[in-house]
């Protein structure tokens, strides 16, 4: 029997071409979304997933520019069905010691992290207010509980729990939740990106298994459960929340070096 939850809506999902995004695209289309409009830089990945079922419609679309969004949300608008789910996950994780801080380090980070899901909200908000849709944003708990070397990622995730609290407090009076989800270490492509190798990243999640309360680093599948869930009408109260998904690191009973 399929999943109903989402039938008759439609769902974007910025950056979800590979990992969290991917997965999240996935979960909102098997639990019945009418339309999916996925986005990221890469052709190809997004070409992969909308293989995967129908309801995913691919548009390559840089978030960190005004052009981007802007065509992001030209998909949406053109399908003339309104918005009903909002979730921003494009986001880059750059290793930064601060005295190896590059100006263009810094630039991609705030850009993709924080101007984007700015860019992307101010095209889609008018969609967003016809539908009385809700926005589920992809933080990191490196936004309340920053370690060495990910200044300005943490910075960038911090800014993403304010904006999460300031547009929850800004839109209720339009019926429009606003969320965030803000995982701890997850199994992605992320820290490929880094110019680790897979060896390392084994390594680096080994290291950090130990510092986890509930001994694991997650999985996508994780995370994504949480995402749907905020943006269910079953969760019609809840707005401005930031949800923690870390296994338990936030507690303090496990400590580490470095933070994702
Ligand atoms: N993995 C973790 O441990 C972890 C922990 C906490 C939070 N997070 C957050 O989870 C989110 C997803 O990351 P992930 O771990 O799933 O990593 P990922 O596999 O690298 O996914 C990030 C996605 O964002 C897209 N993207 C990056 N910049 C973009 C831009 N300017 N415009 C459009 N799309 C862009 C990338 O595709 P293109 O390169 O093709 O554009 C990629 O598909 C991020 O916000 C990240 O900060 C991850």
């Amino acid at each position: 029997m399929p999943d109903p939850t989402f039938a008759g809506r439609t769902v974007v999902v910025t950056g979800a071409g590979t990992g969290i995004g991917r997965a999240t695209a996935l979960a909102f289309a098997g639990q019945g979304a009418t339309t999916v409009v996925v986005c990221g830089r890469r052709k190809e990945r997004l070409e992969e997933v909308a293989a995967e079922h129908p309801a995913i419609v691919p548009v390559v679309a840089d978030v960190a520019t005004a052009t981007g969004a802007r065509a992001l949300a030209d998909e949406v608008r053109a399908r003339g069905e309104g918005l009903d789910v909002l979730v921003h996950n494009a986001g880059v994780f750059r290793f930064s010691p601060l005295a190896a801080l590059a100006p263009d380090t810094v630039r991609e980070v705030l850009d993709t992290n924080l101007l984007g899901p700015l860019l992307v909200t101010g095209e889609l908000l008018p969609a967003l207010l016809a539908r009385r849709g809700n926005i589920v944003l992809v933080s990191s708990r490196a936004g309340h509980n920053p370690g060495p070397g990910s200044s300005v990622y943490a910075a960038s995730k911090a800014g993403v729990h304010s904006l999460t609290r300031s547009w929850a407090a800004e839109l209720a009076v339009h019926g429009v939740r606003v969320n965030a989800v803000a995982p701890g270490y997850v199994r992605t492509e992320a820290y490929r990106a880094n110019g680790m190798t897979d060896r390392q990243v084994e390594g680096l999640f080994d290291a950090v298994a130990g510092s986890v309360p509930l001994g694991r680093v997650a999985d996508t599948d994780d995370i994504t459960p949480w995402i749907t869930r905020l943006a269910d009408p079953a969760a019609s109260l809840v707005t401005g929340q930031v949800i923690t998904v870390d296994g338990g690191m936030d507690t303090g009973a496990g400590q580490t070096d470095q933070d994702a």
